[in-house]
């Protein structure tokens, strides 16, 4: 019901226009606020911004002033409203703050001079064993050879009975073997080893394969030595085996011959020398020409410009026999090297535990 009262009619209506108008206004202000910080590109203008609306003389803070103008059962409502838009431009303004403080950041860093001279990273290469075994195998893959893998933990039948080396035949002791505690377990003592011979995988293959086929085999072996410059307890070999109908010893001259002159060079000269491994006959240990001083005599090669590298043979048929291949139809010729020593000798280092040694200063070097 209106108020006839002339004054109070007039206070009234003053009343409700100032309720809206002040409500209009704090929208106003809020919203000329928020397009102010939109368009802020920098920590000043936003600055500038926060003066001109909260600060002592800002503008929303004038209208706050003008709240107890208002009756006492609007003011509540209206305090609300102010309190919630100052609210909301204070959030504004710190978000558009981090924008522009993390983009000024990401400027900063684009304009990094780059011709500043900087720490060269270190990037690494391939380990010197890696880089001869990949050699290694190329050339045998060219030959037709296959690559295979075998165990590390090997049986007493594999790594010495299969390979012509009964019990206490005396080149078992050439081979310091680890042997494998087996209490506890359904092996007798002494059954299981680390293998010492990559030539234990001879066995394991020709019995499974029919000929004819050829075979690289790289992998670690172990043996109880005292390591040295020249001995590990622990290093890398490759064997190598090839059966086929009429494979004659000069097939594993040539192919010996091929391999190190590739691997080498082609100015290395090879020659081979008798020896006895139980698993061949004849047996035969190859040299080449000394990487250092290419045959001339220095101390890497103990003067005679030679250095052994290889042993080798054709097939013992005891071998052949006990993976139940027939000798009188095939032969094959074997041969296992140290990838180990073959590293050493490539990058002429003189002493073999710096292929085992973490150390970065060394390793870089080949
Ligand atoms: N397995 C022998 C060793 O570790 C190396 C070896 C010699 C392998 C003659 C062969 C071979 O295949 O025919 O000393």
């Amino acid at each position: 019901m209106l108020n006839r009262n002339p004054r109070q009619r007039v206070f009234l209506c003053d009343i409700w226009y100032s309720k809206i108008a002040m409500e209009e206004e704090l929208i106003n202000i809020k919203n000329t606020a928020l397009s102010f910080i939109l368009e802020a590109q920098d920590r000043k203008s936003l600055e500038e911004t926060k003066l001109q609306f909260l600060g002592r003389s800002g503008k929303l803070t004038l209208a706050l002033k003008q709240l107890p103008k208002l009756p006492i059962e609007k003011r509540a409502a209206v305090g609300e409203l102010a309190n919630e838009i100052k609210r909301t431009i204070e959030e504004a303004l710190a978000e558009k703050l981090s924008q522009v403080t993390s983009d000024s950041t990401t400027k900063r860093k684009e304009s990094i001079d780059r011709t500043v001279p900087t720490v060269e990273p270190r990037i690494g290469h391939i380990h010197p064993i890696s880089q001869v075994l990949s050699q290694t195998i190329e050339i045998f893959k060219s030959l037709g050879f296959q690559v295979a893998d075998g165990p590390e933990i090997e049986s007493d039948h594999y790594n010495f009975e299969v390979l012509n080396i009964p019990k206490y035949h005396p080149s078992r002791d050439t081979q310091q073997t680890l042997f494998l505690d087996s209490t506890g377990t359904s092996y007798s003592p002494g059954e299981m080893l680390l293998r010492t011979q990559t030539s234990n995988m001879q066995g394991r293959i020709m019995e499974k394969t029919k000929p004819p086929f050829r075979v690289l085999v790289p992998g670690k072996v172990f043996r109880y030595e005292q390591v040295d410059a020249s001995h590990g307890f622990e290093f890398w070999q490759v064997e190598g085996f090839m059966v086929d109908k009429n494979v004659s010893m000069s097939h594993l001259f040539g192919t010996l011959d091929y391999f190190f002159k590739q691997f080498f060079g082609q100015s290395t000269k090879v020659k081979f020398v008798c020896h006895n491994f139980p698993f061949v006959e004849p047996g035969v240990e190859a040299y080449i020409s000394c990487v250092v001083c290419r045959g001339k005599g220095c101390s890497f090669c103990k003067r005679t410009g030679w250095v052994e590298i290889l042993g080798a043979g054709m097939i013992h048929p005891n071998v052949l026999k006990a993976v139940g291949i027939n000798p009188n139809e095939w032969s094959g010729f074997a041969f296992g090297t140290g990838l180990s020593r073959m590293a050493t000798l490539k990058f002429e280092m003189d002493d073999l535990r710096l292929l085992t040694t973490p150390d970065l200063r060394i390793l870089e070097q080949f």
